[in-house]
């Protein structure tokens, strides 16, 4: 089976194309295409992601994407390489009106698009592919429904049934694809997953793979947003993640003295929520009226970052113990946090938690991709819905009881 799969939830426009043997979660995956295009630096100069800029720039984005994903699975295949290069020799009659009536009514928000589109359809009048799979959600909404309804007008033109999946259970078997076998490791239930991005801080129960349990969330600012916002504080580019981890390593190397104590929110609620507002605040209140020096910066980031780690792992901790639970799987893009990595491959070496099974995921499926949602396409298939009667839609918080 073919899937082509599709992202648009944030800041990443990406198109994968692959093909799967066997049934989920058993199956062997064979990346024949795998194209991102990140708007980063676009939206560097706002200090965050501007949803109308991502919007556009996902719509001037796909094409090209698509273009280049179909051109490097021919390099990877020659079935399709052959496939595709029977289709560009078809007849070269233009779309009827009818189809480009019906086009521009699924891409009525993305007009821009829609000359390209039909160009790319009368070029390749077929698509080899079995399954289309886009993120519905969670995400912003205007960035969603750019790769919701460019699914469906591939659907619709191709006659090829899709499905939307959730950006969240994709970042979860991110992180236990193996590139090298092809293939899903194998999750040991119990599992808790530590969902960790710029939109998302989360501990989900996985019973087994049809039963997830949110046991906890993040009740204000996702940690992903608190590095960002302190990056700024701090005078540094969006994203701040990446930004505050080099300055709070190079405060590790320096064995810097502490710049300030910073509270740990909520590390004993009692629950498996979260709350990092108040320690934004806090890092806040101790640059007030203050000019730091570059060693000052450091030392601040590095509070800051292993403050913000060491309520996360607090509470995986307990989580693991209260739940049983034999593995845990971290997702998202701040879990390319190199010191957020360092303490939970660390957690192995205490005697609570020798039995756990860790998995994070490969460096470059940390952040947004679409590998990860054609495998929850994958996962999803059997929901997929035909062409004739979508109901395909955006879910901007997300559903798929994530
Ligand atoms: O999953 P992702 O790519 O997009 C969302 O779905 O949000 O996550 C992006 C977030 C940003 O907030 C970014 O600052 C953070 O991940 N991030 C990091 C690191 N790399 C990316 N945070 C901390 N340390 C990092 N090394
Ligand atoms: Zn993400």
């Amino acid at each position: 089976m073919r899937i082509l799969s599709i992202e648009t939830s944030c800041d990443e426009t990406a198109i994968s194309l692959i093909e799967t043997n066997g049934d989920f979660p058993t199956a062997s995956y064979k990346i024949l295409g795998n194209t991102l295009f990140s708007q980063i630096n676009i939206h560097r100069e706002f200090g965050g992601v501007f949803p109308a800029l991502a919007k556009r720039e996902h719509i001037s984005t796909l094409i090209p994407l698509l273009r280049k994903t179909l051109t490097e699975a021919s390099e990877n295949n020659s079935d399709l390489a052959k496939a595709l290069a029977l289709n560009k020799k078809e007849d070269k009659a233009g779309l009827s009106p009818a189809t480009k009536e019906k086009l521009a009514e699924i891409l009525s928000h993305e007009t821009a698009m829609l000359d390209e589109i039909f160009t790319f359809f009368q070029e390749f009048k077929t698509l080899p592919v079995d399954l289309i799979a886009v993120t519905e959600g969670p995400g912003l909404e205007p960035a969603l429904w750019v790769g919701v309804n460019f699914a469906k007008a591939l659907a619709y033109f191709y006659q090829i049934k899709a499905v939307g999946v959730d950006h969240m259970e994709g970042h979860i078997l991110a992180s236990i694809f193996s590139e090298t076998d092809e293939k899903l490791l194998t999750l040991e239930f119990p599992s808790l997953a530590l969902l960790v991005s710029g939109g998302h801080t989360e501990m989900i129960l996985i019973e087994n793979w049809s039963s997830y349990k949110k046991i906890g969330k993040t009740r204000d600012d996702a940690i992903g947003e608190t590095f960002d916002k302190v990056a700024r504080m701090l005078g540094l580019p969006y994203p701040g993640g990446p930004e505050i981890s080099r300055l709070a390593k190079i405060a590790r190397e320096k064995n810097l003295p502490s710049f300030v104590k910073l509270p740990k929110p909520m590390l004993h609620s009692g629950n498996f929520d979260f709350s990092f507002s108040g320690l934004k605040t806090a890092v806040l209140y101790s640059i007030k009226d203050k000019t730091l020096n570059e060693e000052e910066k450091q030392a601040l980031a590095r509070d800051f970052e292993e403050t913000a780690i060491s309520v996360l792992v607090g509470k995986l901790k307990t989580a693991i113990l209260e739940n049983s639970v034999n593995s845990v799987v971290v997702g998202g893009g701040v879990s390319a946090n190199q010191f957020l990595r360092q303490e939970i491959n660390n957690l192995k070496n205490l005697a609570d938690f020798s039995f756990l099974e860790i998995h994070l995921p490969a460096k470059n499926l940390t952040t947004d991709n679409s590998l990860m949602i054609a495998l929850a396409g994958h996962k999803r298939k059997d929901e997929a819905q035909s062409p004739s009667n979508f109901i395909l839609t955006t879910k901007a918080s997300g559903n798929k009881s994530l």
